[in-house]
């Protein structure tokens, strides 16, 4: 249900929000992934599409139900994020990039169970393509949010990710902090834009920071034509 007439503030806007952690395969039977619930980005899902959005979740895997009202693209690995964001960039007006992307996945996907043999194991790793700075270079009128986790310097490193990747603005969220990052229902963020510290969130529910930050979103974005 909407929450009343005035509260449609993304409607007629396709928004496009990854959510969860990467999982980069290692052998058949074991993986490497980062920490995520993806409760952050459901809870953004779930809320542009309250808000009257058409709302498309690429999603690696969680222990969420899918958001009322959102189409779920269920991903694994980064290049498979990669390719489900990439193909759906000229469909969306608002993308959210709130995934804990893996910056690295095994160089080879052992097709066997590696068996334990010497005392010592050495994983060759390389990295991903960074899909929110692929968006950057090929976004056209897209609004494009950025997240960044960050355990130390909140603000020097969220403002280098944003004009790395020519974001509009960027969610720098300190998961070292009581109440914030990844596992909990409650989070605390502060949001920038490219001239720096647009509006702080003291800790608060995921949900009523995702509803803060797509107000802020929808003001910015260009009207359709
Ligand atoms: N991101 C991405 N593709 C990657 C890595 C990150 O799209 N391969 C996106 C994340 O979804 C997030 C933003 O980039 O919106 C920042 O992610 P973060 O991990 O904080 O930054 P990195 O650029 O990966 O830098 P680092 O992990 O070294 O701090
Ligand atoms: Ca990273």
């Amino acid at each position: 249900e909407r929450y009343f007439a005035g509260s449609a503030i993304l409607q007629g806007k396709r928004v496009l929000v990854t959510a969860g952690g990467t999982i980069e395969r290692i052998d058949p039977v074991r993986y490497i992934t980062n920490d995520s619930s993806g409760k952050m980005g459901y809870a953004i899902a779930e809320e542009a599409a309250r808000m009257g959005a058409q709302v498309t979740l690429v999603s690696g895997p969680t222990a969420l139900p899918v958001p009322k009202g959102c189409q779920l693209v269920p991903v694994k690995s980064a290049l498979d994020m990669r390719e489900a964001v990439l193909s759906r960039l000229d469909a969306s007006d608002l993308i959210i990039k709130a995934a804990a992307v893996a910056d690295y996945r095994p160089a080879v996907i052992e097709p066997q169970k590696i068996k334990k043999k010497s005392d010592s194991l050495t994983l060759e790793l390389v990295k991903n393509p960074d899909i929110l700075q692929e968006i950057g270079t090929l976004k056209k009128e897209q609004f494009v949010v950025g997240f960044a986790a960050e355990t130390e310097k909140l603000d020097e490193h969220a403002l280098d990710k944003l004009q790395r990747k020519n974001c509009d603005l960027i969610v720098g969220n300190d998961v070292s902090q009581e109440g914030a990052g990844f596992s909990g229902d409650t989070n605390a963020v502060r949001i920038f834009d490219r001239n720096g510290l647009v509006e702080a969130l003291p800790v608060q529910s995921k949900q009523a920071v995702a509803r803060r930050l797509l107000e802020i979103a929808a003001a910015r974005m260009k009207p359709k034509r």
